[in-house]
């Protein structure tokens, strides 16, 4: 990668103000390995990006300060659960970046969330991932892409991966990631039902279950191939035969009302479907754009989702807007 950032310093909007968006991912296959000493599981996992964005917007101002519009706001859809304060890793970006260029962290910024919360779809790691780029482009940092990556790996585990985007195997907790050449276009459609589901949780359910014997253990590096064959060569039906993740059963466990969302997006005409990371949007593969709209206004009607969202990935990761 190059020394400059996506964009540069001084693309700046009106009012001084710096604009970035990150996308959701789905990770189309999800292999979750044994429980590290540290709490986090080794993973073996495919991401897809996908073009359901959230845009955060940096001015300048005294001290830090945040304000959170449009799904999981206080005002939104989404129950509220986005905090507006330092709970958010938006502000812990905000921190970390500064601490890291030696500046004072002085901005304030404002996220306007189309991601639904807690939903499985990585929205507060894109949140994070393009806090970091705009506030790398507002106080000119001139952090490298790499120095942003590193960065983005202590904010969270999949904030490597909203701010590179495309489709990549991420191995670790997660963070550390392969780019892997995507040669075609993949639709979906995002179905998102009910509450948000806790991340910690959804892991300590799939411990649970298999320290029962319910469900085997772990994953190896080879369950990846299958899936990225599929992702290059298509077509929809291999894709849809080579999806998997190890966190849809507990998932299930925890929310059993899921099964009968797979099966809506199944019945609807979907080529495959599963829970997105550790739910609860199911992601339902389209044969295609055409496809994808279909499937979109049938899930509308099935009354099974709160939100249903035609999307296609692989798109790129977070980047400056304008
Ligand atoms: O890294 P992040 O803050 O997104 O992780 C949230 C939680 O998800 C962790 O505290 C851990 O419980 C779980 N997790 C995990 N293994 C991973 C990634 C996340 O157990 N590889």
């Amino acid at each position: 990668m190059s020394n400059a950032t996506a964009g540069g310093p001084g693309r700046l909007a009106g009012n001084g103000a710096v604009v970035a968006r990150a996308p959701a991912k789905i990770n189309v296959h999800l292999g979750v390995g044994p429980l590290r000493a540290d709490g986090f599981h080794e993973l073996h996992t495919v991401f897809l990006a996908v073009s359901l964005f959230d845009t955060v917007t940096v001015r300048p101002a005294e001290g830090l300060s945040l304000a959170v519009r449009g799904e999981g706001s206080a005002a939104g859809p989404g129950a509220g659960s986005v905090p507006s304060d330092r709970r958010n890793l938006v502000w812990q970006a905000a921190e970390l970046l500064a601490r890291h260029a030696g500046v004072e962290a002085a901005a304030h910024l404002e996220i306007d969330k189309s991601i639904p919360a807690a939903a499985g779809l990585a929205g507060g790691s894109a949140d994070a991932a393009a806090a970091l780029v705009a506030l790398d482009a507002l106080w000119g940092t001139r952090a490298t892409r790499g120095d942003l990556a590193g960065l983005a790996a202590q904010l969270g585990s999949d904030v490597p991966f909203s701010l590179l985007g495309g489709v990549a195997l991420g191995n670790g907790r997660g963070e550390r990631l392969s780019p892997v050449l995507a040669r075609r276009r993949w639709d979906w459609v995002l179905g998102i039902a009910g509450e948000g589901l806790s991340t910690p949780a959804v892991y300590a359910e799939l411990d649970a279950l298999r320290a029962a014997g319910t469900l085997p253990d772990g994953t190896d590096a080879a369950s990846t191939e299958p899936v990225i064959a599929a992702l290059n060569a298509g077509p929809p039906a291999a894709l849809a035969a080579a999806l998997d993740n190890d966190l849809q059963a507990p998932a299930l466990r925890l929310r059993p009302e899921l099964r009968r969302a797979l099966r809506a997006a199944t019945d609807a005409g979907a080529g495959g479907a599963l829970v997105s990371g550790s739910g609860p949007t199911v992601a339902a593969l389209a044969e295609d754009e055409d496809g994808a709209v279909r499937l979109a206004a049938e899930l509308a009607g099935a009354g099974v989702f709160r939100t249903v969202r035609a999307v296609h990935g692989p798109v790129p990761g977070a980047r400056l807007v304008g």
